[in-house]
């Protein structure tokens, strides 16, 4: 299925872009352009409903909450913010029972909209609320970090985190709309912005050589938020995973490819503690690690790996994994999504622009492992 990509008529903004993302039993638009929170073209046509609930944390509202709501009041007769705690580590039970607990105590319906502002944590969080409350209620993510726009508000995956293991516990459930205000990523910290870029990198090996080319000689400008670059960026890669998303939604085969560098990248974030490394950190250091094992089993050439290192490092991210015991590792990526039967399975890279989903030789692994990471302790 390919996504449509077109620009919106009318307001707010000529430079405004639309990208569709359509699976068997929905279509809905992602709508990216600086400015979009206080445009109103941005927020007409949603599901029409009594009540909206705004789910943030209290970094972003502080910054884009009021905005927000002023840009939904002509919609909804009563609006209430609910407020989780900010960070990885609080992607968890408890936070989603604020959620639950707020939209219970306040009398919300199974028409109530949800609007997820915020990054990752925020959007996957509120995805899966509006999954499960009452059986399913509409949402609307409203991205506010680099890797929110291009990858986790697109695509319907929603989840928390178990201690054991990565957004083990969730659901499939697309929002209505994604609204990517590019202007809400000025004030991102340089780390966030660094951390989003590798969700961005992630494309060009796996889907699109031409766009790996394009990342390389712009990323610079993309450090620098240059807001052109910004949003080519972000149009393509949500264009790229738009084209996934509508060919296998639930992961049938295909959407795995989305996983590139995160059987890795998933063990790093637990290992280390949800929180100690961005997830974004850990993707971009498995992309490393997944290329030498691509190039390993004679998928790529020596020079692949390079090229990725270079471009890991370049975008401010790092590219050798912390120290922990090879056993750790293995327990640790046992605990994914993508393992069969117990066997751990890897994102390999065949050629620039094209991956598939295999496992390797334990002996291969470990020697990945050995060569990317730090001295263990
Ligand atoms: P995040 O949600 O923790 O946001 C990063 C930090 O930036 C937070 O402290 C947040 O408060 C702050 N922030 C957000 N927007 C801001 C802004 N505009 N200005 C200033 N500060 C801002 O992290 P993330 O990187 O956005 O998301 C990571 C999460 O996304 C992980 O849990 C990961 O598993 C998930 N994810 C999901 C999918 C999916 O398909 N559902 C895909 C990729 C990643
Ligand atoms: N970020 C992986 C996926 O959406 O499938």
């Amino acid at each position: 299925m390919q996504a449509a990509t077109s620009p919106v008529p009318g307001p707010p903004s000529a430079a405004t872009r639309s990208v569709s993302v359509a699976t068997r039993d929905c279509r809905y638009d992602i709508l990216i352009g600086a400015g979009l929170l206080g445009a109103p073209a941005a927020w007409t046509g949603l599901p029409s409903a009594a009540r909206a609930v705004i789910v943030s944390n209290p970094t972003v509202d502080a910054l884009y909450g009021s905005a927000l709501q002023a840009a939904i009041a002509p919609h909804y007769g009563r609006i209430s913010r609910v407020l989780l705690p900010d960070g990885e580590q609080h992607k968890d039970w408890a936070s989603l029972n604020l959620v639950f607990d707020h939209l219970l105590a306040s009398g919300c319906d199974r028409k109530t909209v949800l609007f997820a502002l915020g990054g990752g944590v925020v959007g996957d969080m509120t995805g899966f609320a509006a999954a499960t409350y009452m059986r399913g209620v509409p949402f609307v993510q409203v991205p506010t970090t680099l890797l929110a726009q291009v990858d986790s508000s697109v695509g319907g995956k929603t989840a928390i985190n178990h201690p054991r293991g990565k957004n083990m516990i969730g659901a499939f459930y697309q929002p209505v709309r994604v609204v990517c205000d590019l202007a809400t990523l000025d004030s991102l910290p340089r780390r966030e912005l660094c951390a989003g870029l590798a969700e961005v990198i992630k494309y060009g090996p796996i889907a699109d050589p031409v766009f790996l080319d394009w990342i390389e000689a712009n990323l610079d400008a993309l450090l620098a938020r240059d807001r052109a670059a910004l949003t080519h960026a972000v149009q393509r890669s949500c264009e790229l995973k738009a084209d996934v998303v509508g060919a296998d939604e639930r992961e049938g085969g295909l959407r795995a490819i989305l996983n590139f560098g995160h059987t890795f990248g998933h063990a790093i974030e637990a290992g280390m503690g949800y929180g100690a490394w961005l997830h974004g950190e850990a993707v971009g250091c498995g992309m490393v690690m997944a290329s030498e094992l691509s190039a390993a089993l004679g998928g790529v050439p020596a020079s692949f790996v390079e090229r990725m290192r270079q471009l890991v490092q370049r975008a401010g991210l790092p590219a050798v994994a912390p120290a922990m015991p090879v056993e750790r590792w293995f327990e640790l990526m046992q605990v994914d999504k993508k393992a069969e039967g117990g066997e751990i399975r890897f994102i390999v890279i065949e050629a620039p622009g094209r991956a598939a989903l295999r496992p390797a030789p334990d002996a291969l692994v470990r020697r990945v492992i050995a060569e990317h990471s730090a001295a263990a302790a």
